[in-house]
């Protein structure tokens, strides 16, 4: 076993063994002391330490980057398995449009996301641009479907292996069986089969995926649907995420967030309309929430805007969590436990649901700590 635990970027660094702090270990600065917390740093002590804990019966916890998790204060009883797996390999195939070559680039669990992104910007290749600047590891990302500025990562991956823990196979999931949708996958919200590594399918193009969402269209002055250069995509990606407290900084409290706390509301036509009608009573028939488009018959409104109209104000605070003062949508810990960190986020919830009839729902895992 390593000496050092690899530390949250801005957190102090952790030793391995008993009683470690999970608050070092997650980007909300939040969790108990863990009983035991275990750093895999290749494939073969990843499987064995999941393996170990599995047959020993004792509870599990495996942990990427610690930027999509809400734990509880309370002791942790069992193993926590830091995946800290690194690596990336690349082959080539014919799939692009009309036979165009691709770059098949198969990355470790553990490797950090945003590196991995400007990687593929620096080698030229192109799918992944939009996605700079999102904390966290690899691994995690095929779980919930990450996605930004108009790029998710079921856009390019072509497939997932993963650690099937009820059988003890490894087992490679091609993309059609991942059932990826908006921030959803068939691994999520379970924790029976654990991620290996991912492989995405990256266009050999200095130019990013052609650019649709509306504020990086602006930034970068361009038409929407234009491409443009994928380093010139990430530099104004990483601008917008800072302005919005979105990439993790030790000197901003703003980014102690697990980002988005809650997801974005889908809903039917008929519920839509019913959401503008109560819009508008309740604010006035010129306001229009916003909408987008979510497959047939459903749109999909912003949880972000829901809290600020519901009336929430950027920074609004309640015991050791506050609203972060650039975006609604983070809630960040100003030194509080888990339990202020969830009132707060009921208090949000149900000033949303009050205003709006529509029920807001979180993002992160809770590990412990319960919704
Ligand atoms: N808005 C407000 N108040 C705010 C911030 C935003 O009213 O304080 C409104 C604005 O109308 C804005 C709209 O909300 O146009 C949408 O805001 P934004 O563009 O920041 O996107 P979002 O829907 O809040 C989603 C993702 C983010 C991702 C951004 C950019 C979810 C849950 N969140 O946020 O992902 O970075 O789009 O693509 O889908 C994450 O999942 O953790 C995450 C940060």
């Amino acid at each position: 076993m390593p000496d050092v635990v690899p530390p949250v970027p801005g957190l102090p660094a952790a030793r391995p063994g008993p009683a470690i702090p999970l608050a070092t270990l997650t980007t909300l600065g939040i969790g108990g002391p863990a009983e035991r917390v275990l750093v895999a740093r290749d494939e073969a002590s990843l499987i064995e330490a999941i393996a170990d804990a599995d047959r020993a019966g004792r509870p599990l916890l495996v942990l990427g980057g610690g930027s999509n998790v809400v734990v509880s204060d309370d002791p942790l009883p069992g193993d926590v398995v830091l995946v800290r797996t690194r690596g990336t390999h690349d082959a080539e195939d014919a799939g692009g449009p009309g036979g165009a070559p691709r770059v098949l680039r198969t990355v470790a669990a553990g490797e950090p996301w945003d590196a991995v992104v400007a990687a593929a910007v620096a080698d030229g290749l192109a799918g992944l641009e939009c996605l700079s600047g999102i904390p966290g590891a690899t691994g995690a990302t095929p779980i919930q479907n990450v996605g930004a500025y108009g790029q998710e990562v079921a856009d390019t991956i072509v497939a997932v292996r993963v650690l099937d823990r009820r059988t003890g196979e490894v087992a490679t999931l091609p993309a059609e069986a991942l059932g990826f949708a908006y921030r959803d996958s068939v691994l999520k919200g379970r924790d029976d089969r654990v991620v290996l590594d991912v492989t995405f399918a990256l266009e050999r193009s200095g130019l990013g995926a052609p650019v649709r969402y509306g504020e990086l269209v602006r930034s970068v002055g361009a038409a929407a649907g234009e491409r443009v250069p994928a380093a010139q995509l990430r530099d104004a990606v990483l601008a917008l995420r800072r302005g919005k407290g979105m990439v993790l900084d030790p000197s901003d409290p703003d980014t102690r967030s697990a980002g988005s706390f809650f997801t974005n509301p889908i809903l039917d036509d008929d519920a839509f309309a019913a959401f503008r009608a109560r819009v508008a009573d309740r604010l006035g028939p010129d306001v229009q929430p916003p909408e987008y488009e979510a497959g047939p018959g459903r749109r999909k409104t912003s949880a972000a805007w829901l809290i600020d109209r519901a009336g929430f104000e950027k920074g609004h605070a309640r015991d050791g969590a506050a609203i972060s003062s650039k975006h609604t949508l983070a809630l960040t810990s100003r030194g509080g436990d888990a339990a202020d960190l969830v009132a707060l986020a009921r208090e949000v919830a149900g000033g949303v649901e009050r205003a709006f009839g529509i029920a807001l729902h979180p993002e992160p895992v809770f590990v412990g700590a319960r919704w």
